[in-house]
């Protein structure tokens, strides 16, 4: 792939893990689990944006065939590894973006996924995202988009108010530090947070919609602050 074009695609070139809450094997396999409830079936899948496949490894004996994608090669020289380790023959993996993998695909899915990706994307590129999805994925298929940030809990988070031992002044500590991250990384110019792609339901509900999806939107299990969108065709 040509050198790196968007600021995360640099930010992951060398990170080599998905940045679970643990990284555990017995945390991934409960949130592996907890995703396969709402994956709900199918026999393909494509797991968008699979980092080092610290789940697609768990989906993997429920499904006949898996593609991962993602566009930093460290993390998919970590998925290979992986995915040797733990002896799954049925996944093969793709080294691309949100652009340029589907003209890398040979068949279309039955579930289309991605965990912890989106708020990697603007709106623009969700709606083209779903577009594109949509074009091949299976009749009765689904799209089930993990840990979406939540707009309107993500901040709560960010100050700190879910931590166990909250109180108002570590909560007005924590927003001052945010604040300066947010005005330093502005006059450096560099990516301020990800707040700015944390969406609304709606606004990612709306998308859906435009291409003839319906959506339903669960809170996630293992995060206070993220939700899932699960699409299928109306
Ligand atoms: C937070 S990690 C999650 C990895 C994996 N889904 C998991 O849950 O373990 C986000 C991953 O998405 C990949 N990614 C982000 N934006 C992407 C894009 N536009 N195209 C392809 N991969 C992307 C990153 O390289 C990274 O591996």
């Amino acid at each position: 792939m040509p050198k790196p074009k968007n600021v995360w695609e640099e930010f992951f070139k060398d990170k080599k893990h998905g940045g679970h809450r643990y990284s555990s094997e017995e945390f991934l396999a409960m949130e592996a689990r907890e995703k396969l409830f709402h994956l709900d079936g199918g026999k393909t899948l494509l797991d968008f944006g699979c980092g080092s496949a610290e789940l697609l490894t768990y989906y993997a004996p429920e499904y006949e065939k898996l593609v991962g994608v993602d566009f930093s090669p460290s993390m998919l020289g970590e998925a290979s590894k992986r995915i040797k380790k733990k002896g799954c023959n049925n996944i093969d993996l793709i080294l691309a973006n949100h652009e340029t993998l589907w003209e890398k695909l040979e068949f279309s899915f039955d579930r289309i996924t991605a965990a912890g990706v989106i708020q990697y994307l603007t709106l623009q590129e969700i709606d083209k995202f779903i577009f594109d999805a949509s074009r091949y994925l299976n009749r009765g298929g689904k799209i089930v988009l993990f840990d979406l940030l939540d707009s309107r809990l993500y901040p709560l988070w960010k100050v700190g108010l879910f931590s166990k031992d909250v109180n108002c002044l570590k909560i007005l500590r924590k927003a001052g530090f945010e604040l300066q991250t947010v005005v330093l990384a502005s006059i450096k110019n560099r990516p301020k947070d990800i707040l700015g792609f944390a969406y609304h339901p709606n606004k990612i509900e709306k998308i859906a919609s435009k291409h003839g999806f319906k959506m339903i939107y669960v809170c996630s299990m293992y995060y206070e602050y993220k939700y899932h969108a699960i699409m299928f065709r109306a």
